[in-house]
C-alpha cells in the first residue's frame, strides 16, 4: 500500500512533465540525414511543373538541379532518389540505359555541382517503356528473365554516370543477383544496391504514376509486386535479395506496412529504408488543405512512426518541409509532436 492508501502503481507521467524530461526519455529522433528526397527529372529547360495530386512536388528539368541541390544542402538533406521522365519511350525502354538518357544526364549534373550529395537512382523499366510495364512483354505477360538484361544495362549506365547507389524497383526475380554481377563485371564492384525488396502491389502509388508518367497501358503490376495480404513472404523476399547481394533494402509503401519494417528490423541487420509513397503524401496534403488535420504534427508523427518501426532511412516527398521544421525548431522532433 502507498502513502495515500491506494494500491501500488507505476508513475509513467514523471518523465512526461517537462520537455526536458521528455527529451531524456525519448527513444526516437529524426534528423535531416535520415531522409532521401525523391525527384522527377524531365527534359527541357526552366521546367518546374507541379504534380497535381502531389502539391509541393515538381517535375524539374536538369538546369534546375544545381539550385535544388543547394536548397537540399542548406536544409541538411544529403541524399536524393532520381526518377526519369524520358522524351522517348519504346517497347524495350531503351531510353532507360542510354548514356545521354535523362537520368544519366541528371546524375552527371548533380555530381558536377555537389559531389557530396548521395545520388540513388531508381532502376526500373516502367518509366521508359511505351506500354508502361516494368519489363519485356510477350503478349500481356511480363517476362522475368528476358527483363533482367535491361535492368542490368540501366544499373550499369547509372553507375557509369556516377550514381552512388542503384535501387532496383521492378520486382523481377533474380534481378539483384544479375545486377550485382553486371556491376562487378563493368568495374563497379563498389556500387551498392539498395533493393526494393518488399514492394507491394499498392494503390498508394497512384499519384506517382502521374508524376513519373508511368501508368501501365493495360493490366496492373500484381504479377510481380507483392500481395498486400502477405507479411511472411516479405521476409523471404528480403532474405533472397540480401543473399543475392543487396546492401540495403526498402519496404514500400511505408505507413500501411510498418509491421513489415518492424519485422525486417528484427530479422536483418542491413540498412532498411521505408518508402513513404506518393499516395501517403497526397492523403496528408489533401486533408491539410481542407484544414482537417494539423499538417505539421501529422507529418512529423508519420516520420517518427517509420523510424520507430525500425527504418534507418526514410524516402519521403516531405523531406524538405520536415528538414525546414527541424531547423526552425529543435532537431528533436518529439518537441514538435509532443
Ligand atoms: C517503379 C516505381 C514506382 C514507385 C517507385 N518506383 C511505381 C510503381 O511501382 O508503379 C512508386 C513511388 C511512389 O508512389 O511514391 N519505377
Amino acid at each position: 500500500m502507498t502513502a495515500n492508501g491506494y494500491p501500488p502503481f507505476r508513475r509513467f507521467r514523471r518523465f512526461r512533465q517537462t520537455e526536458g524530461l521528455r527529451k531524456l526519455a525519448r527513444e526516437t529522433v529524426i534528423n535531416p540525414e535520415d531522409f532521401v528526397y525523391p525527384m522527377f527529372i524531365t527534359s527541357g529547360t526552366g521546367v518546374r511543373r507541379e504534380v497535381p495530386s502531389m502539391p509541393g512536388v515538381f517535375q524539374v528539368s536538369i538546369d534546375q538541379l544545381p539550385a535544388e541541390m543547394s536548397e537540399l544542402r542548406s536544409l541538411g538533406i544529403t541524399s536524393v532518389l532520381l526518377f526519369g521522365i524520358p522524351d522517348e519511350k519504346d517497347e524495350l525502354g531503351s531510353s532507360g540505359y542510354r548514356e545521354d538518357g535523362i537520368i544519366q544526364q541528371a546524375v552527371r549534373t548533380i555530381k558536377g555541382v555537389d559531389d557530396e550529395i548521395t545520388v540513388i537512382t531508381d532502376v526500373c523499366n516502367c518509366e521508359y517503356t511505351s506500354h508502361g510495364h516494368c519489363g519485356v512483354l510477350h503478349g500481356e505477360e511480363i517476362l522475368n528473365d528476358e527483363s533482367l538484361e535491361l535492368l542490368v544495362k540501366s544499373a550499369v549506365s547509372h553507375a557509369a554516370a556516377g550514381a552512388d547507389v542503384v535501387a532496383p524497383s521492378d520486382m523481377m526475380d533474380g534481378r539483384v543477383a544479375v545486377i550485382r554481377q553486371g556491376l562487378d563485371q563493368a568495374g563497379f564492384a563498389n556500387t551498392p544496391i539498395l533493393s526494393y525488396a518488399a514492394k507491394y502491389a499498392s494503390a498508394f502509388y497512384g499519384p506517382f504514376r502521374d508524376a513519373a508518367e508511368s501508368v501501365p497501358e493495360f493490366g496492373d503490376r500484381r504479377s510481380h509486386q507483392m500481395d498486400p495480404a502477405n507479411r511472411r513472404e516479405a521476409f523471404r523476399e528480403i532474405e533472397a535479395d540480401i543473399d543475392e547481394g543487396a546492401d540495403g533494402i526498402i519496404v514500400k509503401p511505408a505507413m500501411t506496412y510498418l509491421d513489415v519494417v518492424s519485422g525486417a528490423r528484427e530479422r536483418f541487420d542491413v540498412p532498411i529504408a521505408a518508402y513513404n509513397v506518393s499516395g501517403e503524401y497526397a492523403m496528408i496534403k489533401a486533408a491539410a488543405q481542407n484544414g482537417w488535420i494539423d499538417e505539421q504534427r501529422v507529418i512529423l508523427e508519420t516520420m517518427l512512426s517509420m523510424k520507430r518501426a525500425g527504418a534507418n532511412l526514410i524516402i519521403t516527398y516531405h523531406a524538405k518541409e520536415v528538414a525546414a521544421w527541424l531547423q526552425g525548431q529543435e532537431r528533436q522532433v518529439g518537441a514538435v509532436v509532443g
